[in-house]
């Protein structure tokens, strides 16, 4: 791939209103990809600056404050907190998580709004907009509902109709609502700062259809639509007491529209980051902001969810080139919606999976969900989060692919070389192989992040896994480890190296788990960067290993139907549909049913002896009903077998019959005979159990294989 780094990258994840907890759309939409990419960054030794914050103003805000009936400061203090905890447990590496009631931003954003006054670039117009005179406030488009003059559809937003997608403004809807009071609102003559975007719209042009052509089509075709509808200016002023206030004398119980200083509010981060930054360290400048913002050498990076689309791509970028002195966007990777078992994420419906209620109910699994939201990113399309598919990636990839690995590879040294790293001897053709998959696999994951395919790049890793279990497949040192002591040394060193690499792959995806195996490696401390995946050995020969613990952990049913009927139990969401989820998951696959066993190799497959055999004998046990003994002709010898099928078959039924026997189970003792080995039974969901047999007679003692 030829791809030219930047001088330095400016990544910024959108800040989320402080109004309420987060979610997994929330990880899935932006903050998880753009964790992922800045860590592959720094792994790659790149300059690169993470920006977040919680958005603590606008009316989402103060709303939230009149429902739980406390002031707007009481609730961004509390979601603020809430919020960067949460992100913090689930390892999002910003390099600082600001605010936007912070002071630098109220002064950042006041003075781009007083730089484009000073320019006479603003438009101030008197209009007449919709007021809710029992909430006594001035509507935000959202919170009018009426019907659509296009479609008919009665329940369209003040922005936006749902129905037919068109792009409205309050004063269009018919019989407008306000969702605040019920009441009907009432027109009322207001003055507001208008920016002409308009003026923007060749450059606009230019600079999304000529220079970024690139970007997904997703983003690509909402910045299309709107540039094909024609820019118009837009109100970067509303009347409220909550924000940042508009710094003119005659805007008294002004503030800056929510959107205007949002988007400002990365930059103010980037200066907060630089100021304390140099308050700790004398070598640094509170001006080391300065090229993050405004070198053309920088490349700027936003990640977002869909509905940011249009403000970060049309309507920042046009305030940073009014603006003059900045960059605006290369690159937004913005990502479509998340689904939850079907339905869209709604908060006012409480359909979510909040993260701070995952973080208790799974302890220690911070991990396994950021695998598993990686894995349903919704890249270029909505897609869909299950509690079946969390369970099944869980168990039947971090558990059976990823840890398997891993676990069998350190438990094999500790067994075999008391924890200590043997040495190489003679490379043979797997062994090469490889290590070369270790550097197409880790190039790959490059490439994919860059690109921001993140499923993509989490699927080359785990091939890297993958390929591990398969090598030792392949050598089985257990079988060579007597006759071929030097070629069990080496396919353990090489093993090691994998297990390495796969920490240094692993870390932008699952960092708790890379930083568990570097611990397993004795060597936590050591920063290894994506260039070391090159070097033939990443740890030494010779070297102590500390004691295998077990990455991941089966997660059983009963955990996954709590979470389901938890889900059901405590959302609004109507009969239908919760029985819809209900439908859905039971045709998909039963979750009373037995989940999907992890993947074994077929080592261990082979070592299961299973043979066709007749019942010579049957015969009931007392005091057991659910026993038979019965006598088998195995081909290899007569033996007894007590089998739990007395419920479903009497003996007489069976005699005679061929039958298919695990022969080499241990012997036990099952109410005082010793049954020696096992009939193959299936068994339904209700626990019926059936005969496995083979279509055709065969003769006894066939392998069955
Ligand atoms: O949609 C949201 O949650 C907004 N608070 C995002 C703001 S992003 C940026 F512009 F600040
Ligand atoms: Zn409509």
């Amino acid at each position: 791939m030829n791809y030219q780094h930047p001088k330095r990258y400016t990544v910024t994840a959108a800040l989320p209103y402080a109004n309420g907890p987060l979610h997994i759309g929330h990880l899935a939409g932006a903050y998880l990809p753009a964790d992922i990419y800045v860590r592959l960054l720094r792994l790659l030794e790149q300059d690169v600056l993470f920006i977040c914050g919680t958005d603590e103003h606008g009316v989402a805000i103060t709303i939230r404050a009149m429902k739980e009936g406390l002031s707007p400061q009481e609730i961004i203090d509390k979601y603020h907190q809430l919020i960067k905890d949460t992100f913090a447990a689930f390892h999002i590496s910003f390099d600082i998580f600001s605010r936007t009631s912070h002071p630098l931003h109220h002064q950042t954003a006041a003075e781009f709004f007083k730089h484009f006054y000073d320019k006479g670039l603003l438009i101030e117009k008197e209009s007449e907009q919709l007021y809710d005179p029992q909430a006594q406030l001035f509507l935000p488009d959202r919170y009018v509902v009426g019907t659509c003059p296009k479609c008919g559809y009665d329940k369209a937003y003040g922005d936006q109709c749902e129905s037919c997608g068109t792009a409205l403004s309050p004063n269009e809807l018919i019989n407008p609502v306000s969702v605040l009071s019920g009441s009907q609102p009432i027109l009322k003559s207001t003055k507001h700062w208008f920016f002409p975007l308009d003026k923007f719209q060749e450059r606009l042009e230019d600079y999304i259809l000529k220079q970024h052509s690139h970007w997904k089509p997703n983003v690509l075709g909402q910045c299309k639509s709107w540039l094909s509808e024609g820019l118009a200016p837009r109100a970067i002023t509303r009347d409220l007491d909550w924000g940042v206030k508009v710094p003119l004398p005659q805007a008294q119980g002004k503030v800056l529209y929510v959107w205007f200083d949002a988007p400002i509010g990365y930059i103010t981060a980037t200066k907060e980051w630089a100021m304390y930054r140099a308050e700790q360290n004398a070598e640094y400048s509170p001006e080391d902001w300065v090229p993050y913002w405004k070198s053309s050498d920088t490349k700027l990076v936003h990640f977002i969810g869909k509905d940011n689309i249009v403000f970060h791509c049309i309507i920042f970028p046009a305030i940073l080139m009014a603006h003059g002195e900045y960059i605006y966007a290369d690159e937004v990777p913005a990502n479509e919606f998340l689904n939850l078992e079907g339905e869209k994420i709604s908060t006012s419906r409480n359909w979510a999976v909040w993260l701070h209620e995952y973080l208790q109910d799974f302890p220690g699994k911070t991990d396994v969900l950021r695998y598993v939201l990686c894995a349903t990113l919704p890249e270029t399309k909505d897609n869909n989060f299950t509690w079946e598919d969390f369970q099944n990636r869980n168990n039947n990839e971090l558990v059976a692919i990823l840890g398997n690995f891993v676990n069998r590879v350190l438990v094999l040294v500790h067994k075999y070389y008391q924890g200590v790293v043997p040495p190489l001897h003679s490379l043979e053709s797997t062994d090469l192989e490889l290590l070369q998959n270790v550097k197409t696999c880790g190039q790959r994951v490059v490439e994919n992040i860059l690109q921001f395919r993140f499923r993509e790049a989490l699927q080359e890793a785990m091939n890297l896994a993958r390929a591990g279990n398969k090598y030792l497949a392949e050598v089985e040192p257990w079988h060579l480890i007597t006759t071929q002591p030097q070629r069990v040394s080496t396919c353990l060193n090489i093993a090691l190296q994998v297990v390495a690499a796969l920490s240094i792959i692993f870390e932008p995806f699952l960092p708790e788990t890379s930083q568990k195996i570097k611990q397993m490696l004795g060597v936590e401390k050591v920063r290894w960067l994506w260039k070391d995946l090159l070097c033939a050995e990443l740890i030494q020969e010779g070297k102590q290993l500390a004691s295998p613990v077990l990455l991941f952990e089966k997660i059983e049913s009963n955990l996954i139907q709590k979470q389901i009927d938890k889900l059901r139990a405590t959302s609004s969401l109507s009969l239908n549909n919760k029985e819809a989820v209900s439908v859905a998951t039971a045709s998909a696959a039963p979750l009373s049913c037995n989940p999907p066993k992890p993947i074994i190799q077929y080592d261990d497959f082979d070592k299961i002896d299973i043979r066709v055999a007749t019942v010579l004998q049957a015969e009931k046990i007392k005091g057991a009903d659910k026993l038979l003994k019965l006598t088998l002709d195995t081909g290899v010898d007569i033996r007894t077998v007590v089998s739990g099928i007395a419920l479903y078959y009497t003996p007489e039924e069976i005699i005679g019959k061929q039958v298919i026997v695990l022969l080499n189970l241990a012997p036990r003792k099952l109410r005082g005979i010793e049954s020696q080995g096992m009939i193959l039974m299936a068994e339904n969901s209700q626990g019926k159990l059936v005969f496995v047999q083979p279509s055709n007679t065969i003769e006894n003692g066939a392998i069955v294989k």
